[in-house]
């Protein structure tokens, strides 16, 4: 793999942060709203003066988390709870009120269990999106923000990644639902010029709402990196298991690029703005641009929360790469965002969270 050595990211100091515009009517669909990423997108859509409707099926959440966008927000989304398959509840929501914008988070997302039970995730990611686009076209509704991933470059021939590098092939079929979804949306919006659509290839979101109050509440024993290490410094799990030591990489541990969760559901508002003038496609990075290793994230929570964080080197884990992360240029170009949030406020606010709801949205208040 190449490093391109000469990639800068100090242009992105000149960047002002964006103040989005919006009428205070606008109305957003949030599918997938009372998830992780989902509900810290309603709470800064809520924030930024939208009118904001959630559709989740709680597959993977509670409304609790809805509960605690309205606490900090002082105002609440108004809730649905519905399956995206469902085109009759589509059609209701739709039909309550005009939407102007949906932006698109239902889904499976656990790697390991896509591979288990491909079909779950092929029928709830890329059927579900085919219902949504569908009732979306029926109701008059053409602009779609998706959450992709940057599964989709497989593994990377160069890194930082850019959005028109070749994409690659995914390793399980989670990352193949997630291309497959972006092929169709291309498809459709190649066919009909009144779509405006946002594939947003995320990074690896982390971290928390700065409140304490919300946060990544995943079920069972964590597959993630953070999450882990956090139930690690929380006494729930005893040790981490540190998938390779042997990548080509600076320490040996596999290198991503984390990005804050707020600062990720800021880039969904920047999009948003930006596809009013956008017809068709359009692909946008959403990383930070710097990469971490697994054993600089371990030191980072350390000095975060002052644990200590036990840890082995274990076997490589099968479909893992060595190292991703973002070129995140075109979107601070074009969208006039970027990450602001470093390291330490990432480490800082999952612990916070972690601290404050060991149970997390089980946690009695
Ligand atoms: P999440 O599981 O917390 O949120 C997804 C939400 O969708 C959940 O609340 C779940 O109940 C809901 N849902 C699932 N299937 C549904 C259906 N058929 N109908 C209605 N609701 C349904 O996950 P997240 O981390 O917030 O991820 C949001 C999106 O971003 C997903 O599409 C995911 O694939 C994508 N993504 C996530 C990551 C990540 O690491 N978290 C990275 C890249 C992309
Ligand atoms: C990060 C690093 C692991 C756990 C996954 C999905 C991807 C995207 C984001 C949705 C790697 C190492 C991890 C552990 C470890 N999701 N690790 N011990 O694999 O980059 O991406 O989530 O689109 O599609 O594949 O994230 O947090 O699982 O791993 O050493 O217990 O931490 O090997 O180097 P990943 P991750």
């Amino acid at each position: 793999m190449r490093v391109d050595k000469d990639y800068i990211r100090a242009k992105q100091d000149r960047l002002t942060e964006q103040i989005i515009t919006m009428p205070a009517s606008t109305h957003i669909l949030v599918t997938g709203g009372a998830g992780y990423i989902g509900s810290h997108t309603a709470l800064a859509l809520l924030q930024a003066g939208f009118d904001v409707t959630v559709i989740d099926n709680l597959s993977n959440s509670s409304d609790e988390s809805l509960k605690r966008v309205a606490r900090i927000a002082g105002k609440a989304p108004r809730f649905v709870k519905a399956d995206i398959r469902d085109r009759e509840q589509l059609n209701a929501v739709f039909g309550m009120q005009p939407v102007n914008a949906v932006i698109h988070f239902a889904g499976l997302k656990a790697v390991g269990e896509s591979v288990q039970v491909p079909l779950r995730y092929y029928d709830n990611n890329v059927a579900g999106t085919l219902r949504l686009c569908e009732a979306m076209a029926e109701h008059g509704v053409f602009t779609l923000v998706f959450s992709s991933s940057a599964t989709v470059y497989g593994d990377p021939a160069t890194v930082p990644i850019r959005e028109d590098q070749p994409l690659g092939t995914p390793t399980n079929p989670y990352g193949r639902s997630k291309l497959m979804i972006e092929q169709m949306l291309t498809d459709l919006a190649a066919s009909d010029a009144r779509w405006h659509v946002a594939l947003l290839r995320y990074f690896n979101p982390v971290g928390a709402h700065e409140s304490g109050l919300m946060g990544e509440d995943p079920n069972g024993i964590p597959n993630n990196l953070l999450p882990y290490i956090a139930q690690v410094a929380a006494g729930k799990l005893r040790e981490l298991s540190v998938f390779g030591n042997d990548y080509p990489t600076a320490d040996g541990t596999g290198v991503r690029d984390y990005i804050h969760v707020v600062d990720l559901a800021e880039g969904h508002l920047s999009a948003l703005n930006a596809l009013k003038a956008r017809p068709g496609v359009s692909v946008w990075n959403l990383g930070t641009g710097q990469g971490y290793s697994v054993l600089e994230m371990i030191r980072a929570f350390e000095l975060a929360s002052g644990k200590t964080i036990p840890f082995r080197i274990a076997p490589r884990r099968a479909g893992d790469i060595a190292m991703c992360f973002a070129d995140a240029s075109r979107a601070e170009i074009e969208l006039g965002w970027r990450a602001r949030r470093r390291l330490k406020a990432m480490m800082e606010d999952t612990w916070r969270w972690q601290a404050g709801n060991p149970e997390g949205y089980r946690t009695k208040p």
